[in-house]
């Protein structure tokens, strides 16, 4: 059959009172991302941005932030007086566009491409005005009923607050997922009147319109209850959160990655990792973080924004933010790399090493207890334990240059702006505040004196 047209409109002026937040539903994070976010891209999946319209009214600029770069269009609905209304908001914009519209609500993230590709030809091949998900709920509080009649046709959605006693023993509910005949809708649109205890305008009544004005609803039932959950307080975000996260680890164990306790990780939907890297448990990669093929990330480390190429090895407790770790770095355990620190290909971070703005390069060590910062290191460098470069001077920051090969004493104090030339060498403990040429042996300390018999002569006096 001909493809139609399609219009998606994501509802997403509501606040979520029962959030019990400052901040709009949809702009909680659920699997790495926002509630909003997800909706928008699945429906990116099926349409044109210039047929996406998010509906905003709270937060309404916050939301489209959110949204950034995704070329999608906004609806206001200035006041919120509920689901109907929203897309009467949209009326002008909308009304016009032909073929199948499709509603979503913004805080049901979990519903997959696939699931409306088939609501859609459903629709379309059904001839009813109107289609929508449905699924059984062992526990149906809080969702609309759908009652239908013996030939399965759907006659009206009751809402909680509306439904009679007998009607909430239904457990079919309405998903809050609807593709209509776009033309059918507008003309019938103005028929919903706020006429119930909320005193809102529900978008579920609809159905029954239709259905009084000789048009034919018809509901697909789904057999997965979770795609359509639907956030409403932060008992069910968790939840929703949860299934992000088993989806994501599922995806990635058969893409060949092993992750231990598994239940334990949490992995961001935009994550990608290698084959045959190892995931300890308790590990949380977040973000944009891409990690090559057999790595190993340490138990209980945070990985954010960054990039690791292949077979690099993370120990445990390790912390790494915007930051690039090449082929065969090691860092860990306890290590933190931060804003653009960059390990070269086989170097090494050891535990307590903190590095910032920093390039480390190959194969150069930091193995124990050091701070570098604002620091260009070289090649085959060795940093002695308790290095520190002193980079702040209160107000500025000032960069640290390491030439290939040296060897810094360890407990080095490098005051900066300062440059300690290649295969140089630091003593240890010293206090290094004039650059140190290329070759030559830096010593910034105090010469050691011994005082015989000193202990000896305390004591007696
Ligand atoms: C709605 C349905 C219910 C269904 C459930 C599924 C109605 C009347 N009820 O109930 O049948 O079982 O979803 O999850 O539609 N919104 C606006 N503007 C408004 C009001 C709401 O944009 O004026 C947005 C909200 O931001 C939210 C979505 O619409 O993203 C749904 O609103 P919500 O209040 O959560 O509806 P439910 O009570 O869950
Ligand atoms: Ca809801």
């Amino acid at each position: 059959m001909m493809e139609t047209e399609l219009t998606i409109v994501i509802l997403a002026a509501g606040l979520g009172t029962r959030m019990k937040s400052a901040k709009a539903k949809v702009l909680h994070s659920a699997g790495g991302q926002t509630l909003i976010e997800h909706v928008v891209d699945t429906a990116l999946e099926l349409t044109r941005p210039d047929r996406v319209f998010v509906v905003v009214g709270h937060q309404a600029e916050q939301v489209r932030k959110a949204l950034g770069s995704r070329g999608v269009q906004f609806i206001e609905q200035v006041e919120q007086k509920g689901t109907g209304h929203a897309l009467i908001a949209g009326r002008k914009a909308l009304s016009p566009l032909p073929g199948q519209l499709v509603v979503l609500y913004g805080d049901c993230p979990l519903v997959s491409a696939g699931t409306l590709r088939r609501l859609i030809a459903r629709q379309r091949e059904s001839g009813a005005a109107a289609t929508l998900i449905t699924t059984t709920l062992e526990d149906p509080t809080g969702y609309g009923r759908v009652l239908e009649d013996a030939a399965g046709r759907v006659q009206a959605i009751v809402e909680q607050k509306a439904a009679t006693a007998e009607q909430l023993r239904v457990k079919e509910i309405n998903s809050g997922i609807y593709c209509f005949t776009a033309a059918e809708f507008w003309a019938h649109v103005d028929r919903i009147r706020p006429d119930n205890p909320a005193r809102e305008y529900y978008l579920t009544d609809i159905v029954e319109i239709l259905g009084r004005a000789g048009h034919t609803v018809r509901s697909m039932r789904i057999a997965e209850p979770a795609e359509v959950l639907g956030i409403n307080n932060r008992i069910e975000l968790a939840q929703v959160d949860a299934l992000f996260r088993g989806r994501k680890v599922e995806e990635l164990m058969l893409a060949g990655v092993t992750i231990e306790m598994p239940e334990t990780v949490t992995i961001d939907s935009g994550v990608q990792i290698g084959m045959d890297t190892v995931i300890e448990p308790f590990a949380r990669i977040l973000g944009s973080t891409s990690i090559g093929e057999e790595c190993v990330i340490g138990a209980c480390s945070i990985l954010e924004d960054s990039q690791l190429g292949r077979g690099v090895l993370v120990g445990p407790f390790t912390i790494i933010h915007s930051s690039h770790l090449e082929d065969g770095a090691q860092a860990g355990p306890y290590s933190r790399l931060r804003m653009g620190a960059h390990v070269e290909t086989g170097a090494h971070v050891g535990n307590f090493v903190e590095l910032k703005k920093t390039r480390l390069g190959a194969g150069s060590k930091a193995m124990h207890l050091a701070y570098l910062g604002d620091s260009d290191i070289g090649q085959g460098v060795n940093i002695g334990a308790g290095t520190i470069t002193c980079n702040y001077d209160g107000v500025d920051k000032h960069a640290t240059k390491i030439g290939d090969g040296a060897f810094i004493g360890s407990n080095s104090t490098l005051v900066a702006p300062i440059e300690i030339g290649e295969r140089a060498y630091l003593g240890a403990g010293s206090v290094i505040t004039h650059a140190v040429p290329p070759e030559a042996l830096g010593i910034g300390r105090a010469r050691q004196v011994n005082k015989e018999g000193w202990a000896r002569r305390r004591r007696k006096a």
